[in-house]
């Protein structure tokens, strides 16, 4: 098969990896891609939220199957154009993708789907949104309703940091992302992630993972994309998962098929756990990234033949071999990430490193300058391990971490506090 992966992270380095690893890949190309990346396959520099761009490539290097990692591009519609073309892709239709690109759609198909989810109001009047703030007190959620790369949710422990934030998102700080605001309920529980193909029809569960999004130990400091995974995630046990498939997954997505925008992808879904079960916080609809890195790893090459099932439509036939074991990835990231930091730093130790198929170094933000590995992002590096059990596993991934040679770089020490 002739393969193409759109992304340039941790996440579409996993996948590139994992995909490697099946005898059926017989030439792997990854737009952009980063410098990790193409130490294993074919990078090359597309415009990946054209569609006519990625169109035209595909056709061009005749490819079986396209893989789409980040949100962006599936925002834009570039699996719409994929498969008009009559090309296999892995990743919904931008009608399917608005369960990532629009939190009140989401709140509307979990209220038709009778999906557990927390109560909500959707407000494009300020005063109206603050009433309703009043009225229902803190601590509250106000959330962007559309996509604000990861900054577009308020956690406000109190009204008046509600209130402003409702001011921010509605006077335009996230520009049409913020036109209109969601109010919710504030959960109380234990979150993780929950990963689930689906084919349209047919849903197969793949893993479970917790993220770390603080960006300091002991889970202070600001949010960020993610500083570190680890899969399976204790909380979520076969019970509470089996349930929330059968209460919230099948639903959503037999509601996505009734609505005529039947999903396709991966559909990641947010759970917040409380006495035995789970509660939607929100879908994205497309691997987390940390949390792919340890999927992959976990998964290894069937992780082609189960995306390639699903995007076929042939989930129904599809099985996940699971091994008995546990993943960690630990996040390197530039000092100053998520505010300011530098960019071409050099980073040196991985020439010593070679992966296996238990230990691999993703690459995320990195780039070769005068063939030195540079930094040339905020989130640079996953040192990703597994192992037996989730100690075996985190002490092989420091080692990873403590084998990079890079002054500027900083990581969590306590990725995997919570289940250790
Ligand atoms: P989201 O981007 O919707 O996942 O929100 C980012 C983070 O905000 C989540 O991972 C939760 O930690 C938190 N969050 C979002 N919605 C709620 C809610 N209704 N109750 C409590 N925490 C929430
Ligand atoms: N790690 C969180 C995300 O990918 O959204």
């Amino acid at each position: 098969m002739n393969i193409l992966i759109l992304g340039g992270g941790g996440r579409e380095h996993s996948l590139a990896w994992a995909t490697l690893q099946n005898p059926k890949c017989d030439t792997l190309f990854v737009a952009p891609g980063n410098a990790g990346i193409a130490q294993i396959a074919t990078c090359v520099s597309l415009d990946i939220e054209d569609g006519t761009a990625v169109v035209q490539f595909a056709m061009a290097q005749a490819i079986d199957l396209v893989i789409i990692g980040p949100e962006a591009p599936l925002a834009a519609g570039v699996a719409d154009d994929l498969r008009a073309a009559d090309i296999t892709v892995f990743g919904p239709s931008a009608a399917a993708a608005r369960l990532e690109s629009s939190k009140r759609f989401t709140k509307e198909i979990c209220a038709a789907a009778d999906a557990p989810t927390a109560g909500y109001a959707a407000f494009t009047d300020a005063d109206a949104a603050k009433a309703h703030i009043r009225a229902h007190g803190a601590p509250i959620v106000v959330k962007a309703d559309g996509l604000a790369a990861g900054k577009g949710v308020v956690v406000a422990p109190d009204e008046e940091t509600a209130c402003a934030a409702v001011d921010d998102m509605l006077g335009g700080a996230f520009g049409q992302a913020g036109a209109e605001v969601v109010i919710e309920e504030f959960m109380t529980g234990e979150e993780a992630s929950f990963f689930v193909l689906c084919d349209g029809q047919d849903v197969l569960a793949i893993g479970t993972a917790q993220d770390h999004k603080c960006v300091g130990e002991g889970d202070t400091g600001a949010n960020t994309g993610g500083m570190g995974a680890y899969s399976p995630a204790p909380v979520l046990t076969d019970a509470i998962a089996n349930r929330a498939i059968e209460d919230i997954i099948k639903p959503t997505v037999a509601e996505m098929a009734r609505r005529g925008t039947p999903y396709q992808g991966v559909l990641y879904a947010g759970l917040m756990i409380k006495n035995g079960a789970a509660r939607l916080v929100e879908y994205n609809v497309r691997f987390g990234d940390p949390e792919c890195q340890v999927l992959m790893l976990r998964l290894g090459g069937q992780a082609l033949d189960l995306i390639q099932a699903c995007a076929e439509g042939r989930l129904g036939e599809a099985k996940v071999n699971w091994a008995d074991d546990h993943a960690m990835t630990v996040v390197l990231a530039a000092k100053g990430y998520p505010g300011a930091y530098e960019k071409g730093t050099k980073i040196g130790g991985l020439e010593a490193q070679s992966d296996t198929s238990k230990r691999v170094i993703f690459h995320a933000g990195t780039s070769r300058i005068n063939g030195d590995l540079c930094a040339n992002g905020g989130r640079v590096l996953n040192a990703t391990a597994r192992a037996e059990t989730l100690r075996d596993a985190r002490d092989a991934a420091y080692d990873l971490v403590d084998s990079v040679d890079w002054p500027e770089g900083f990581f969590r020490r306590d990725i995997g506090w919570r289940a250790l």
